[in-house]
């Protein structure tokens, strides 16, 4: 098996620094780079730190192009809990980025398998996504592509499991607030990326970041297919190390 680019990270705040070194690198390198985003708590820190090197004037988001991985279905861009709202307050707003070169899956779209094609399009119209960033489910998924028989394709509507939306209903009021649906790129999708980085922090990701990276690869665990990928960098925290450091420590 092909030894996968491991980088380890004392803490999640360090991981974050490290993920956005490799993001940045990116920008310098391809000014109008694509950039596929993701949201939840984990890249948190590196966008962070993507702000603090833009704010020292070391980074130019001016032609930065991004895409979303994600949105909930039902929820509008000015819903709090939606990923376009948190995308505009945690990094967009505070960065140089043009609105019009930020896209992220409409989750009110009436005609939502349109909206997945223009996604595509989109896309495929901006070249195609240079470095992909990706976070990790408790149950492998990326995106939101949650465990299934076979590896999905392309950007599609799909329904959220139990488990996911029970993980997210923190960020709500109540569990009959999380949306049961959303749209997600496909794993299909998100293998096009030239290069993928997954960025993992937290005990509690641990055994399922072993899985993902050294178990069979299964469409049960999403994110193992992250195993057939040319250009990915994995970037951890020692809590999210554990099992790996126990079971594989030839890996580092
Ligand atoms: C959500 C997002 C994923 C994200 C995952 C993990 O379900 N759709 O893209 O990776 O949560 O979130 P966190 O980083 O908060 O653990």
């Amino acid at each position: 098996m092909k030894k996968i680019q491991l980088l380890s990270a004392v803490n999640a705040s360090i991981a974050g620094n490290i993920g956005a070194d490799l993001l940045a690198a990116a920008i310098l390198e391809k000014p109008d780079c694509l950039l596929g985003l993701a949201t939840g708590s984990t890249p948190v820190p590196l966008y962070h730190a993507l702000i603090a090197k833009h704010q020292a004037g070391q980074l130019d988001f001016n032609q930065v192009r991004s895409v979303n991985l994600d949105e909930y279905v039902g929820l509008k861009g000015d819903h709090p809990q939606s990923y376009r709202y948190f995308m505009n307050e945690v990094l967009f707003s505070k960065i140089n980025i043009r609105q019009e070169n930020t896209k992220v899956p409409d989750g009110i779209a009436a005609d939502q398998n349109a909206c997945c094609e223009a996604y595509e399009s989109q896309i495929k119209a901006w070249g195609g996504i240079d470095y992909q960033l990706l976070g990790i489910g408790q149950n492998g998924h990326i995106g939101f592509n949650e465990p299934a028989a076979v590896f999905s394709r392309r950007t599609q509507v799909v329904a959220l499991t139990a488990s996911t939306r029970e993980a997210n209903k923190r960020f709500f009021d109540r569990l009959e607030d999380v949306p049961t649906h959303a749209i997600t790129m496909g794993i299909g999708t998100i293998m096009t990326a030239r290069k993928i980085l997954l960025v993992c922090t937290g005990e509690q990701k641990a055994e399922i970041l072993e899985k993902s990276l050294f178990g069979e690869i299964d469409p049960q665990v999403p994110a193992s297919v992250l195993q057939l990928h040319r250009r990915l960098t994995v970037v951890a925290d020692e809590a999210a190390l554990s099992t790996i450091r126990l079971k594989h420590p030839e890996a580092f």
